[in-house]
């Protein structure tokens, strides 16, 4: 499947990923007063509704200029927008992209990361351009890399002193996922191990469902 020209559409589970609309302002707005999303981001911190309209424009223009694919995060039954992930293409040469995302402060721990993440990474391992699938996470974002490892990533080692956060040097792990990975042990995207299995959340995975006209293309 090649890079599609448009943000596709993948409903899986609690989560459909789609277009950020100007509807999804109040989420951007409130993000704005995590500890650590603006810092991270270009989540603007004013708080101002004017700036979260501008910033969903900057996610469609991110389409236009080749960037990536920013997808808004939403309950799948009522649409209402959660959390923010994107697909950066920064290294697309070198046939790399980057995961990127946040969970709005009033929808953590719900399993809506677990499931993004899932159906995106599902998603983007089909795309002809994509060997290698990578995400950076601070060693104390347990959130994050746990939901990482729920979805089938590696973690390939501690990369020191690797990223400015706010006034600070951050060391980050770094995670992955390549293409063909199930040849090496990748599970299914979401997947739990028997470790967990007595959780029933709904996990992503193997049922993602795409719609949109672009994604056709072989
Ligand atoms: C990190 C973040 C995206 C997690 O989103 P979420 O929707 O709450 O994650 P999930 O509900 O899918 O949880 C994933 C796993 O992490 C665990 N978890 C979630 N938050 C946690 C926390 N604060 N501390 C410890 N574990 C946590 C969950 O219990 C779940 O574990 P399990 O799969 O073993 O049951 C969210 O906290 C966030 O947006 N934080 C601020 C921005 C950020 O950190 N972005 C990522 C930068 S790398």
């Amino acid at each position: 499947m090649a890079l599609p020209d448009a943000v596709p559409h993948l409903r899986h589970g609690p989560v459909v990923l789609r277009a950020f609309e100007e509807r999804d302002a109040d989420l951007v707005v409130s993000a704005a007063s995590d500890d650590l999303i603006p810092w991270i981001t270009t989540v603007p911190t004013s708080g101002s509704r004017r700036d979260a309209v501008e910033y969903i424009a900057r996610q469609h223009s991110r389409l236009q200029s080749g960037a990536g694919y920013p997808f808004a995060i939403a309950n799948s039954e009522t649409d209402e927008a959660v959390g923010q992930i994107g697909l950066w293409l920064r290294d697309i040469d070198e046939a790399r992209a980057t995961m990127g995302y946040w969970i709005g402060l009033g929808y953590r721990r719900r399993g809506y990361l677990t499931a993004a993440l899932g159906a995106l990474t599902d998603w983007a391992l089909q795309l002809d351009e994509v060997e290698r699938l990578q995400l950076f996470v601070e060693p104390c974002n347990e959130g994050s890399w746990r939901a990482a490892e729920r979805c089938g990533y590696q973690r390939e080692g501690l990369l020191r002193s690797w990223q400015q956060v706010g006034s600070l040097r951050k060391d980050m792990y770094v995670y992955s996922v390549v293409s063909g990975a199930s040849s090496q042990g990748r599970r299914p995207a979401g997947s739990r191990s028997g470790r967990r299995s007595t959780s029933t959340r709904p996990g992503p995975g193997s049922g993602v469902r795409v719609s949109g006209t672009d994604l056709h293309r072989a």
